[in-house]
């Protein structure tokens, strides 16, 4: 029990390292883990894969598109054959390289969430699937997004459920409401992420409504998730939004 509270009490002494533009504890994990994460990906994350997609149906043709937190560039790869113009940003260098492998037509960058390497108004659709659960900010985010989306462009992303983040603090006297960084085991225990907890209200915030309409929101269960004590709960969620004029 002592192991815990140690790692909790160091995580919270590391918290404000965690987030800060250019410098994010998030790039040097994926730097590590990299071309583990490329090889099991598609295979373990199938139940997001797949409703992400499906939402991700809407015509692409011709359109730019903006992938936050790219990965290894399949999404990417994805999008392409529906006649996309693609580009992605991701804050690790191992990333980019597998991305601009897989996908050597793409624009793809070094760029941080809340710094994003592009211009005002580039984009008619943003997309990023599992990455924003990793910024502390989350309003950070969305003013990004909505400086480099067109009027009325499109944005879809999927992140971590705040019920997931909450069973990854993983002790008894959880505080749902309280910021930590907490650490998810996936892929059969393959891999290990660290990001800051959030909550729903981080999402679905003032500054999120100021920029963008909701216009759906789901949440689901990848069986690529840890399976704690038994407990079936929802590891992901996806909202489609859409900028306002
Ligand atoms: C779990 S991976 C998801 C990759 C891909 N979107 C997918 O669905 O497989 C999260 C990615 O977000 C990137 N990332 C984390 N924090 C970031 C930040 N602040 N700015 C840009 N990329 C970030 C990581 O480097 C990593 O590649």
């Amino acid at each position: 029990m002592s192991n815990f509270n140690d790692l909790f009490c160091i995580s919270m002494a590391f918290l404000p390292l965690f987030n800060t533009t250019n410098e994010t504890t998030a790039d040097n994990q994926y730097n590590t883990i990299a071309k583990k994460y490329s090889e099991l990906v598609v295979e373990n994350n199938q139940d997001s894969i797949t409703a992400y997609f499906r939402c991700l149906d809407i015509p692409m043709n011709g359109k730019s598109v903006l992938d936050l937190g790219c990965g290894d560039g399949y999404d990417l790869s994805r999008i392409k054959l529906k006649g996309a113009l693609i580009c992605g940003i991701d804050s690790s260098q191992e990333m980019i390289e597998i991305a601009q492998q897989k996908n050597p037509e793409g624009n793809i960058k070094i760029g941080y969430f809340d710094n994003i390497p592009f211009a005002d108004h580039s984009f008619d659709v943003v997309i990023s699937k599992w990455s924003f659960q990793q910024s502390m900010d989350i309003d950070s985010i969305y003013r990004e997004i909505a400086r480099v989306i067109k009027a009325n462009g499109q944005l879809v992303y999927l992140s971590a459920h705040p019920i997931r983040q909450f069973i990854d603090k993983k002790r008894t006297g959880k505080d749902y409401f309280k910021k930590e960084i907490v650490e998810a085991v996936f892929f059969d225990g393959q891999l290990r992420e660290k990001s800051p907890s959030h909550t729903m209200n981080e999402y679905l915030s003032p500054t999120f409504f100021k920029f963008f309409i909701l216009e759906s929101y789901e949440e689901g269960n990848d069986r690529g998730a840890e399976k704690v004590d038994g407990d079936i709960y929802p590891s992901y969620f996806i909202i489609k939004a859409r900028r306002l004029p």
